[in-house]
C-alpha cells in the first residue's frame, strides 16, 4: 500500500526525511504555534489526500498526544480516509497492569486513545510484557511491530565482534537471543528487580565475564539506572570492555553521565529517538511496514 503523503512536525524534520525518501512518499510539515497560554494550534497542509502517513514518535509523549488528536481529527475533516501513524517510540507501554488499586493503565488508555484515531499503527520495539501482541494494547484495525534488534546486532557484530551480549532483565531476553542467533553470539540474560523510579537491584547470571567484552542491550534506557548498575556489576566482575546499545535512547536528565561513570564505553540507539547515540536508522524498515499495509 502507498499512502500519498507523509505528514511530520518541525522538530522530526530529519527522520521524516529519511523516512521519505526510502518509501518515496511527499513529505508535508504540520505547522504548530504555541499560545502564550501553552494551547496549541495546528494547521495542515491542504488538499489533504486519501490516505496519510503521520510520523511521530512519542518520547516526551503528553503533548504529542494531544497533537496527534488534532491532527488525525483535522486530516479527516479534510478528507482523509486512511490515516497511518508511525510512531517509532510508543509512549506508555511499559504501565501494562494496576499495580496499587486506582492506578491508571496507561498502556490500554493511550493504546485505546491511538486506536480510535488511526487506521494502522506502526511501532518498533514497543515494551510489551504482560500482553502478548501489540494489537492488545492498540487495538487499530492493523498494529505493525518492527524491533530494533537486528540492525543493532549487526552494528555490534562490526564493532565488539565475539561480544557477550547481556540484557539487563528478564524482558530482554527477547532481543538479546534474536540478536545473538543473527550473528551465532553468546547472551545471557540478568535478573533485575525495580525498587523505585531510581533504584534497580541487578544480579548478573552465571555466564563468566572477566577478560570478557560484553554489549548490554535492551529496549529502552530511560533514567539508565538499569544499565548502569549491570555496567558497574560486569565492570566489578572484570568485564574487559562493557558498551551499551538500545532501541530506544530516552536518556532522560543524566542518564548518559551515569552509564559513562558505571565505565559503559560505546552508546549506540536507533534513531527511534533522535539523540547522538543513534548509530542504526530504521527508515528502511519502516517503509517495507509502510508497504506491507493493507
Ligand atoms: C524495562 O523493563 C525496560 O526494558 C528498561 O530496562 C527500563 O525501562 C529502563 O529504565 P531505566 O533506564 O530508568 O532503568
Amino acid at each position: 500500500m502507498r499512502a500519498d503523503l507523509l505528514l511530520h512536525f518541525d522538530d522530526e524534520r530529519e527522520a521524516a526525511l529519511r523516512l521519505a525518501q526510502a518509501c518515496g512518499l511527499q513529505t508535508a510539515t504540520v505547522v504548530r504555534h504555541h499560545f502564550p497560554d501553552g494551547e496549541l494550534r495546528l494547521q495542515l497542509p491542504t488538499p489533504i489526500p486519501d490516505r496519510v502517513v503521520v510520523l511521530r514518535t512519542l518520547d516526551r509523549p503528553n503533548e504529542k498526544l494531544v497533537e496527534l488528536l488534532l491532527t488525525a481529527h483535522t486530516a479527516r475533516s479534510l478528507g482523509a480516509k486512511h490515516l497511518t501513524l508511525v510512531a517509532p517510540y510508543l509512549a506508555y507501554m511499559r504501565q501494562d497492569t494496576a499495580f496499587q488499586p486506582g492506578e491508571a493503565i496507561s498502556q490500554r488508555i493511550v493504546g485505546r486513545f491511538l486506536a480510535d484515531l488511526f487506521d494502522a499503527v506502526i511501532t518498533v520495539d514497543p515494551h510489551l510484557h504482560r500482553v502478548a501482541t501489540l494489537e492488545e494494547a492498540v487495538p487499530a484495525r492493523q498494529a505493525v511491530v518492527l524491533s530494533g534488534a537486528p540492525l543493532l546486532a549487526d552494528l555490534i557484530a562490526l564493532r565488539r565482534p565475539g561480544a557477550l551480549l547481556l540484557g539487563p532483565d528478564s524482558e530482554s531476553a527477547q532481543w538479546v537471543s534474536q540478536a545473538a542467533r543473527r550473528h551465532g553470539g553468546a547472551y545471557a540474560v540478568c535478573a533485575k528487580r525495580r525498587q523505585g523510579d531510581h533504584a534497580v537491584d541487578i544480579e548478573l547470571p552465571d555466564e563468566p565475564v572477566a577478560g570478557r567484552a560484553v554489549v548490554l542491550l535492551d529496549d529502552v534506557a530511560s533514567t539508565g539506572h538499569t544499565l548502569a548498575q549491570a555496567a558497574h556489576l560486569l565492570r566489578a566482575a572484570g568485564a574487559a570492555t562493557v558498551d551499551v546499545a538500545v532501541t530506544h535512547a530516552l536518556f532522560a536528565g543524566e542518564a548518559v553521565r551515569r552509564l559513562r561513570e558505571a565505565g559503559v564505553g560505546e552508546i549506540w540507539s536507533t534513531d527511534c529517538i533522535a539523540h547522538p547515540s543513534n548509530a542504526v536508522f530504521m527508515a528502511e524498515a519502516l517503509a517495507r511496514a509502510l508497504d506491507s499495509l493493507a
